[in-house]
């Protein structure tokens, strides 16, 4: 309508002002619209319900990204950042609330690792985490960094968020090990570590950048990890007794030698066609869990370890394999990297995102009864839905940073991260949306007891608009809003309203779960 083209117009007449070529900037009318907008959807499902944008904005240089912020200021135009567009809840690239501009940073995805030095990397926020992996393997075979394991996540999103994988037992967070950031504030200006202040790049490791403004670049200390790591997985299934030996797991994962990680992933296996009848589908249908684990170090010390520590796995070296921390990447990556060559780590695509997901997450505090995973493991063989849980040891780095270091503050007392997934699905269907979304939420209430409370917890990353979000368009107060806030940022929710106050006074950087500005009376 007429109103949406007056805003396109002006906007693309003000980048013009600033310089900004007309070939970076696309409307719904043009022929790469969504070429571009479907390159980094991860998620479908976001789009049964929201805003697609009015302009998709590739900024090429960082002045463009400063072009972008101003034209919005100026014209009142909402904006979205979008780096890898991994977001669960798809906040980078919809909206509820209304009409908007992406701006998708992909094209900004230099890599400058300084192994020599000062082993250091300047990454910008557009490359993914596999590019970023791939071009520190270049420089060394001992220089790794600590972040998550899906390599075509952004490094935008991830490491504002926390950033949590299998070396963050000895390592933290990917945001632990941040040194320096560039980020274009609400006034358009680039500020870095030292204009920015203590409190803001305080709030930029685990608050998210979203709030803030447009992160432009990251400076990332790299870590050091022996020549030969050792990864195995072992599966079992219920009947091959699993639910005794995660019993005994979840006793010892998070105190563990901290070079040690092993994870658990649940999920079911067998016949859940609706073609069969019910009898068939109880009989067939089983859980399998794996215990899937790096350890950063060699075969013989870790078979040393795993005797002492969790005996009744009956880890063998048939199990394990030792290799470079690279290859280790591609191992965790996933079925679709296995056996792949390293390059492939630096693809920005999978075949896999065209499709829809729910995600949701929560922290244990204490052990679950025996009791309990008997009950959990019944409610998640119930019909009608392939789930899958991935568990996560914390403990070790994560206990020795206060909660108050960083904005990210499940730390020490946390035992776990839980992280409950459905199956994904192909049908751009609300109703066949609903029937997982269902499941997945009635899976969630059910584990109510098992939780940490007071807050409920949840990870940033795995973002979750069910517990909360803003429902107006910017009119949330921060009383309302610690209704999410204190679940993902606990007592440091306070302190990045306040950030937010200082930085962003007029909440132009916004989103349905953002952080709203509190002002010092
Ligand atoms: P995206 O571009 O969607 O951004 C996410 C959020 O950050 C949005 O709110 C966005 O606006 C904001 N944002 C993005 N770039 C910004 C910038 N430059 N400046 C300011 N704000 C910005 N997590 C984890 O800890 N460990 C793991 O192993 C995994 N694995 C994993 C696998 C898969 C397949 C998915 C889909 C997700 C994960 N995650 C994860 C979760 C992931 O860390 C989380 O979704 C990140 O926010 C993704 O960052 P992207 O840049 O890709 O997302």
């Amino acid at each position: 309508d007429q109103y949406k083209k007056l805003d396109e117009n002006s906007y693309r007449q003000c980048l013009c002002n600033h310089s900004v070529p007309s070939h970076l900037y696309f409307t719904p009318q043009s022929p790469s619209y969504n070429y571009f907008f479907f390159s980094s959807v991860r998620n479908r499902r976001p789009l049964l319900n929201s805003f697609k944008p009015l302009v998709i904005f590739l900024p090429a240089v960082e002045n463009h990204v400063q072009a972008a912020v101003l034209c919005s200021r100026s014209l009142s135009i909402p904006i979205r950042t979008r780096s890898g567009g991994h977001d669960y809840e798809g906040l980078s690239y919809t909206s509820t609330s209304g009409q908007f501009v992406l701006i998708d940073l992909q094209f900004l995805s230099s890599i400058n690792v300084d192994y020599k030095n000062s082993r250091t990397a300047w990454v910008q926020v557009g490359a993914t985490l596999g590019q970023l992996y791939h071009a520190i393997a270049n420089q060394s075979s001992t220089a790794a960094f600590p972040a998550g394991l899906c390599p075509t996540v952004g490094v935008g999103g991830h490491v504002s968020g926390g950033g949590f994988g299998m070396m963050s037992r000895y390592f933290g967070l990917a945001s632990d090990n941040v040194e320096d950031i560039r980020i274009v504030v609400a006034s358009g200006e680039i500020v870095d570590r030292q204009s920015m202040g203590e409190d803001l790049f305080w709030a930029l490791r685990g608050g998210g950048g979203a709030s803030f403004g447009i992160i432009l670049a990251y400076k990332v200390r790299l870590v050091e990890v022996p020549n030969k790591v050792t990864v195995f997985t072992v599966s079992k299934t219920l009947e091959e007794g699993a639910t005794k030996l995660v019993d005994e797991w979840q006793r010892i994962a998070h105190k563990v030698d901290k070079r040690l990680f092993i994870r658990t992933l649940f999920k079911v296996v067998g016949n859940d066609s609706d073609e069969h009848d019910d009898q068939n589908k109880t009989t067939n249908r089983t859980v399998q869990i794996s215990f899937n684990s790096l350890f950063l170090g060699e075969m013989k010390e870790l078979l040393l370890i795993m005797e002492d520590c969790f005996p009744e796995l009956q880890l063998k070296a048939e199990d394990c394999i030792e290799m470079r921390w690279i290859d280790s990447v591609l191992y965790f990556a996933g079925k679709g990297y296995q056996g792949k060559p390293l390059s492939s780590l630096v693809e920005r695509y999978s075949p896999v995102y065209n499709s829809s997901f729910k995600h949701k997450s929560d922290f244990f505090t204490k052990a679950i009864p025996s009791e309990g995973w008997n009950r959990i493991l019944r409610r998640f063989l119930e019909k009608g839905e392939q789930p899958m849980m991935i568990i996560d040891p914390w403990g070790g780095r994560m206990d020795e940073i206060s909660e108050t270091e960083t904005a990210f503050p499940h730390r020490k007392g946390n035992l776990y991260n839980v992280h409950y997934l459905t199956q994904r699905w192909v049908e751009d269907d609300v109703a066949v949306s609903m029937k997982h979304v269902d499941w997945l939420r009635r899976f969630y209430k059910f584990m109510t007891p098992y939780v940490s409370k007071n807050p409920r917890a949840a990870y940033l990353n795995y973002r979750d608009l069910d517990i909360g979000m803003d429902v107006m368009g910017n009119k949330t107060s921060y009383w309302e809003a610690r209704r999410w806030g204190e679940r993902y940022y606990k007592g440091n929710f306070k302190r990045l309203a306040y950030v937010k106050g200082e930085v962003d006074p007029n909440n132009m950087f916004r989103n349905e779960q953002s952080i709203p500005p509190l002002f010092s009376s």
